[in-house]
């Protein structure tokens, strides 16, 4: 994903792979930052991308595949429950996945529990609505019209992006050392349309809207395009979008 890569790049710059060493990206999706690390730690490293979605997994694995990246691995797995031995990573990374587990706070147990000590975590999340503009062009109007599920819950992307959210929740599973830093980068599409395709096309977005009622649909993707205009210049739409990267070691 094109409009990710600034994001994972800042992550990758302060977790700072190394030749040789070992990692596991959580929620990989199809493949980064794993492609990125496997690329960094070598040949003779190791690096274990998971996802719980199995079609993710068999699409990272083709890309791999045709990429010829080696040392390189993706399976299907909870995040929750670890398929791995105490202590077997140098590195945990997850770029937007974080936001989205169930129970982010049992992820960040287990990333505790298969690092190997002084082990390092990464994560990436969006930032609050506000500063997360980009995405909250199409997630307002979710949360305006959307109903919540039967449990009264209503997901939304910025959960764990306020400040300190994410660093103390690591330092409860453990972590030592937490670092938050806030970085905007300016998201560009052609028009509302590429918007719509990339953004919300592209992700679980879209998914989720189109589980809502046709009529429900129509008020999101109004409600999305309204929100666009107010980025709309001669060069196309181009808005700024805070992520929240958060360091720490085991
Ligand atoms: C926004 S994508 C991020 C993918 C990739 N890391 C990237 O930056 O391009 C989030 C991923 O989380 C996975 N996912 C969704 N719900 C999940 C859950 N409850 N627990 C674990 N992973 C989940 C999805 O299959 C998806 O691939």
């Amino acid at each position: 994903m094109r409009l990710f890569e600034p994001y994972g790049f800042d992550l990758l710059a302060r977790v700072n792979p190394k030749i040789r060493e070992s990692a596991l990206d959580l929620a990989t999706g199809i493949g980064e930052p794993a492609m990125s690390i496997a690329r960094m730690v070598g040949p003779e490293g190791r690096v274990v991308g998971i996802d719980l979605s199995e079609q993710m997994v068999e699409l990272a694995t083709r890309i791999a595949k045709e990429r010829r990246i080696p040392g390189l691995t993706f399976l299907a797995m909870d995040p929750e429950k670890l398929e791995f031995p105490d202590e077997s990573f140098d590195i945990v990374t997850s770029r937007f996945g974080f936001h989205i587990f169930t129970h982010p706070e049992t992820v960040a147990k287990e990333a505790h529990r298969v690092l190997r000590p002084r082990g390092r975590i990464g994560i990436v999340v969006w930032s609050t609505a506000e500063k997360a503009t980009a995405l909250n062009a199409v997630v307002a109007p979710m949360l305006e019209f959307a109903e919540p599920d039967e449990t009264g819950y209503r997901p939304k992307p910025f959960e764990l992006g306020g400040p300190g959210e994410l660093t103390t929740l690591l330092a409860d599973a453990g972590f030592v050392e937490t670092q938050e830093e806030r970085r905007t980068h300016t998201m560009a599409f052609k028009d509302e349309d590429e918007y719509l395709e990339i953004l919300v096309e592209g992700t679980p977005l879209g998914r989720s809207i189109k589980g809502e009622d046709p009529s429900v649909q129509k008020k999101i993707l109004a409600g999305t395009r309204a929100n666009l205009r107010k980025w709309k210049s001669r060069k196309g739409i181009q808005i700024p979008c805070e992520g929240v990267i958060v360091t720490a070691t085991k």
